[in-house]
């Protein structure tokens, strides 16, 4: 390698994501498309963990001279036990998905909420002060994003969860942020303005057993998942809700990363459109 590029190597700074599986992970593309976009020196790769190794594995990136990492399934627990110090979403959701290595501490954050509020509000168009909102699921998915939902001030967050127990102790846990409660589906307080999908059924086939009136006019059917339609959005538009897939969310849990890590805060939309026409 010429000195040259040694240099300016040496002088990159190095971020990962974390994951197991991570080969298919799209955060790469996006740090990248971001950087170049604001003109960063970054360089951002995709890091595979071993499932009984996450600790040791972003401790060698971080002594290599890592700056900071993004964290996925299924070790945002993991990153929340590692950060020395955390913020308040992070610390309501349980989970860390950004790790910031600043000196002697690990910052961690939790961008996952932020970046669906950013979808909702920006790329959608859809405000939820008093609005009605629906979030379906009760693990890391759905805790990850409850208390930037409450900040929007909606009318009513209403967790539901198959095991309705689990839903009904989680809203219990945010109930000094809002106006929250939780249960089973069966007797949903709907219609909802806004409906979102954080359960792990879509990954399945399946559909969450929701009542045909769950939607208000005008609803927006949200999935979190991304890169192929669900039975949730085919059942939405079969009661001509909007609906929207969770590829805006992925893209705006990067760039809210982004930020905190370089204080620059990227334009989303041209990456969420490179993204849905690869
Ligand atoms: P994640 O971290 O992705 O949220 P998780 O903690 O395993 O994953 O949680 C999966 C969520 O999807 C749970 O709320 C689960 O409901 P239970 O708590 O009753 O298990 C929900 N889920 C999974 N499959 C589902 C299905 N077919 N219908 C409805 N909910 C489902």
């Amino acid at each position: 390698m010429p000195p040259s590029e040694q240099t300016y190597r040496s002088m990159t700074d190095a971020y990962a994501v974390f994951g197991n599986p991570i080969a298919h992970s799209k955060s790469p593309l996006i740090h990248a498309a971001f950087a170049r976009q604001t003109g960063q020196d970054i360089r951002y790769t995709a890091l595979l963990a071993p499932l009984d190794g996450f600790r040791e594995t972003v401790e060698a990136f971080r002594d290599g001279g890592g700056r900071g990492a993004n964290v996925t399934v299924p070790f945002k627990e993991q990153a929340f036990a590692l950060a020395t110090r955390r913020s308040e979403r992070a610390e309501m959701a349980g989970a860390v998905n950004t790790l910031s290595f600043d000196g002697a501490g690990i910052l961690g954050d939790n961008t996952d909420g932020a970046g669906l509020v950013r979808d909702l509000a920006n790329n959608l168009a859809i405000g939820l002060a008093g609005k009605r909102i629906l979030l379906m699921g009760a693990g890391g998915a759905a805790r990850g994003v409850i208390l930037p939902l409450l900040e929007q001030a909606p009318a009513a967050l209403y967790i539901a969860n198959r095991t309705a127990d689990k839903a009904a102790a989680l809203a219990k846990g945010f109930a000094r942020h809002g106006e929250i409660s939780g249960g089973g589906y069966d007797g949903l307080p709907g219609p909802f303005d806004v409906v979102i999908n954080a359960t792990a059924a879509s990954l399945a086939g399946e559909l969450p057993p929701l009542p045909a009136t769950v939607f208000a006019g005008g609803a927006l059917a949200y999935d979190m998942m991304y890169g192929r339609d669900t039975p949730f959005l085919a059942f939405a538009r079969s009661r001509e809700a909007r609906t929207a897939d969770g590829l805006g969310m992925l893209v705006e849990q990067a760039a809210e990363a982004f930020f905190l890590w370089r204080g620059v805060r990227p334009e989303t939309r041209p990456v969420i459109d490179m993204l849905r026409a690869a």
